[in-house]
């Protein structure tokens, strides 16, 4: 594609949404109308390239197309597009990828209307200064309401509707109209294309032929290809052996000028090299100062895999290594546990980034692995004035240490038709939440909670859908530590603590989650030859108990006589069973165990 030489004809521009409410379908849209990509090319969703995006129909990495459109009115621009991802576990990439842009189009559901991620999202686009344009989507569908979007728009985010526009991304009308108006109502990028480089790095990737893969939106000067280029935050040097810009192919060019969005490789083979946020500037003439970057990300929910043989520990290291290349809001720490031997600490984002890291592990790396109940991270004040960060229960130092626990809060925004204003309330209240505000718009209701971040990972996304049908749509972002009264529950299994099995849990909650542990452990721990008693303790003092009873008959009772196969055979079928639990004194415990502890985490999936 030949390059744009005016910064005029350069237009910059995100569309952010709520989740499914049509993004990546317009982007395709729009690749399409532009003729980017032959018709046999076309997949749905061609911006999701990873399999795992594609089948839940989910945008994880926010990605970009460079489009080539010649307006109506005349004249001809490159249009930068910078698909987001909408879920809240992903936030961050929208705020990213915001950076990069002068517009964005605020995308609503027809038939949905607007939902707590639309205003999220919203906020943040006002809060950048960028240009807004609503549009709403999927007017084909017979349930889609202009009018009643229409008002939520002006009413719920107080966005003019004078230039509003309409379409079905699924039929491809009324997108001609959104690509004029980007054109049209969209600032060109500033910057001074004189000036020396100042490239904002909007993202990095690990790609397996070409190294690291930098995103940047070139702020002033320009990026020459072969030019020798300076990560400003470390002053590390790399020659830029290509450049180029995706449409939506890798295509490589000579130059990336002022305003112009795209990438560079150069031979760089750590990601933390190229730091989100980095400033990256030409070695001989370089930018005194750095741009401002973008805030850092951290992870909110913590979890360890361990790998189901102990042997396969370093193919389960390398995994998650491979993994951590592409995924810079995954951490990562080694640990060893009592019970499982050595394992990794692993730092999500949220559920969703959970399941999905939990799932390219076993299909990209076929590493099947054990994985503890997912905990947040608690701030722990010790008696000589201290201050550590615990991210499992088996960190938390002796109770007669420990001055005060904190735990991570959250603010959570939630939208809801007026008749399920009650059932949110009783929901947030007895997940421990403080409402902040509650204001009325038409039918809908906008309540603000300040909730502690252990709930929302505790299944609260799950009940609030079925407490609601389906109609509240829920927005959270990280708010801070409160003190609270934290306890650690330890689970014994005929008498041994199982340590990847303990939790941090409220005082006040700290039996019934015991109980409900016991109780799921006692379905999934197969029967033994002997009882089993489940104990749930604090610090010694039990505060519930189940018990397994004993096998009374065992796998070959029916098989008498000398039918030598078929014993073979179920003793063979015990033996698989077998591989999969790992041993703990004398009672098998099975992986089952550990995934239904999981799952009374979750509920958010
Ligand atoms: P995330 O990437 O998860 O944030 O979702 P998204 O906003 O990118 O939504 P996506 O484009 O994946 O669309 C969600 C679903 O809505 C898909 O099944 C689309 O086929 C469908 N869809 C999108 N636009 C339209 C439309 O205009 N009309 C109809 N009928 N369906 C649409």
């Amino acid at each position: 594609m030949q390059a744009i030489h005016s910064m005029k004809n350069i237009r910059n521009f995100s569309i952010i949404a709520h989740v499914d409410h049509g993004k990546s379908t317009l982007a395709d849209c729009f690749i399409r109308s532009c003729g980017a990509l032959q018709e046999r090319e076309m997949v749905a969703q061609v911006l999701d390239s990873m399999d795992i995006e594609r089948e839940r129909g989910i945008t994880i990495k926010a990605q970009t197309a460079t489009l080539r459109y010649k307006s109506e009115q005349g004249g001809e621009y490159e249009l930068n597009l910078i698909d987001t991802p909408g879920h809240a576990d992903f936030a961050y990439e929208v705020s990213r990828s915001l950076g990069a842009c002068e517009g964005a189009l605020v995308l609503v559901d027809a038939t949905q209307g607007i939902q707590a991620q639309t205003v999220a999202n919203c906020y943040k686009a006002v809060a950048q200064g960028l240009d807004i344009i609503p549009v709403i989507n999927k007017i084909d569908l017979p349930g889609a309401d202009i009018e009643r979007t229409t008002s939520q728009i002006e009413q719920i985010i107080g966005l003019s509707v004078e230039n509003l526009l309409c379409c079905s991304a699924k039929t491809g009308a009324g997108t001609r109209e959104i690509l004029e108006a980007v054109v049209h109502n969209f600032n060109s990028p500033q910057g001074d294309p004189q000036a020396p480089l100042q490239a904002l790095v909007i993202d990095s990737w690990f790609d397996a032929y070409a190294g690291v893969v930098v995103l940047v939106r070139v702020m002033a000067g320009e990026l020459r290809q072969k030019a020798k280029v300076r990560f400003m935050e470390d002053g590390i040097e790399r020659y830029a052996n290509e450049i180029g810009q995706f449409t939506p192919r890798a295509t490589p060019c000579d130059t990336l000028t002022c305003g112009q969005l795209g990438y560079l490789i150069g031979a760089i083979k750590d990601l933390s090299v190229a730091k989100v946020g980095d400033t990256i500037t030409t070695a001989s003439h370089s930018a005194t100062k750095a741009l401002p970057g973008f805030q850092q990300v951290s992870p909110q929910l913590f979890a360890s895999f361990f790998p189901i043989e102990a042997d396969l520990f370093v193919q389960l290291k390398e995994a998650f290594e491979r993994l951590r290349l592409n995924d810079s809001a995954l951490t990562l720490e080694y640990e060893n546990s009592v019970a499982f031997g050595q394992g990794v600490r692993c730092g999500f984002l949220g559920m969703l980034h959970l399941e999905i890291i939990q799932e390219r592990l076993s299909r990209e790396h076929q590493v099947e692995s054990i994985i503890t109940a997912p905990s947040v991270a608690h701030e722990i004040e010790l008696t000589d004035g201290s201050i550590v960060i615990v991210k499992s229960a088996a960190e938390l130092p002796s109770p007669t240490r420990i001055r005060r626990i904190c735990e991570p809060m959250a603010e959570v925004t939630i939208l809801q038709p007026e008749q399920y204003v009650g059932s949110v309330i009783q929901l947030c209240n007895a997940h421990r939440g403080r409402q902040l505000a509650m204001e009325q718009s038409g039918l809908q209701a906008i309540s603000r909670w300040r909730l502690p971040m252990a709930e929302l990972v505790m299944g609260f996304v799950g009940e609030l859908k079925s407490a609601t049908h389906g109609y509240a749509s829920f927005d959270y972002e990280a708010s801070g530590f409160e003190v609270a009264d934290i306890v650690r529950v330890d689970i014994l299994v005929n008498g041994d603590g199982v340590d990847a099995l303990s939790m941090l849990v409220p005082r006040g909650m700290a039996e019934r989650r015991g109980r409900e542990l016991l109780i799921k452990l006692k379905d999934a721990i197969p029967r033994q030859q002997f009882k089993v008693p489940l104990q749930a303790v604090i610090g010694g003092k039990i505060i519930a108990r189940e018990d397994i009873r004993a096998l009374r008959k065992n796998v070959l009772a029916k098989c008498y006589g000398g039918d030598v196969t078929r014993k073979k055979k179920l003793i063979e079928r015990q033996k698989r069973g077998k591989k999969r639990m790992r041993k703990f004194g004398n009672v098998d415990i099975p992986q089952e165990a550990f995934l239904a502890v999981l799952d009374m985490s979750s509920g958010n999936g």
